[in-house]
């Protein structure tokens, strides 16, 4: 399941998820010369830190979001000739000509339920030997919110925290191999003032839509109200790992 998201709102409340991707991308050894894949790119700004990565190289922005899309385009507009912009669901096999050297993703896997897919179709557009540097919510992430959810009567989650060994698994059977996952947990204080923001934008935004329209801001209040300190419980689910065979390192 993809939605459009309020890309504007994002990039202004993004900060935790745009630091969490820096550190993401300092575990990915470049030349300087490839084509990397940005899987789930949103608003760009991780993307921007990529692309100045490949001074020869480029990038494939892709994301399910046209808004997300427009925000990256405008973003790295100065770098359009190096930057390919797509839309599309990392859940079907992915739109992209030719191979890439390398796939970046920070904070997207979970909004993909099915992980065994998703890993398939990064597979099909990476070459022998391409990394997979990736990040996304995994295990007990945002036990709190759920909970608090929960209270409150809305038991559906759009989400896969994925753990550890299956995710290995699923890497494996869809090709991977040279594969690292592991969890850390990344408490994080939202700013008050930005907690319902963050909520209606990020975390509940795919719940919302499941409500009716006049119930959508009294449900991101009550939620809101349980979470006003601020302090979300983040769980990170880290991985890296190569696709399978034989390829230029
Ligand atoms: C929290 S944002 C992360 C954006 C960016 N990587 C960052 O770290 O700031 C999650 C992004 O995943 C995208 N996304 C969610 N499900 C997707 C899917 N099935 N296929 C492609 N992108 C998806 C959303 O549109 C959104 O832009």
């Amino acid at each position: 399941m993809t939605r459009e998201w309020d890309a504007a709102t994002y990039d202004r409340i993004g900060a935790p998820m745009t630091r969490w991707g820096l550190a993401v991308l300092e575990r990915l050894a470049l030349r300087g010369d490839e084509r990397v894949l940005d899987a789930g790119c949103g608003s760009g700004r991780v993307t921007a830190q990529l692309l100045e990565r490949l001074p020869r190289g480029s990038v494939v922005a892709l994301d399910a979001s046209t808004q997300m899309i427009d925000q990256a385009r405008e973003r790295l507009a100065a770098d359009a000739d190096r930057v390919e912009f797509v839309v599309a669901d990392l859940g079907r096999p992915l739109p992209i000509d030719g191979l890439v050297d390398a796939v970046l993703s920070t904070a997207t896997f979970h909004w993909v339920l099915d992980h065994d897919a998703l890993f398939r179709n990064l597979a099909a557009v990476m070459r022998p030997g391409a990394p997979l540097v990736a990040q996304c919510g995994g295990g007990d992430n945002l036990a709190r919110v759920r909970a608090v959810m929960r209270d409150l009567g809305e038991a559906w989650t759009p989400w896969n925290f994925a753990w550890p060994d299956e995710t290995k698994r699923r890497l494996a059977e869809a090709g991977f191999d040279d594969i690292h996952v592991w969890l850390h947990d990344e408490p994080t204080e939202i700013p008050p003032a930005q907690v319902p923001d963050f909520l209606r934008t990020v975390i509940l935004g795919t719940n919302l839509l499941r409500r009716a329209p006049e119930e959508r801001e009294p449900f991101v209040g009550a939620v809101a109200e349980r979470l006003a300190d601020g302090r979300l419980d983040y769980v990170r689910l880290n991985i890296m790992a190569r696709r399978a065979g034989r390829g230029p390192r």
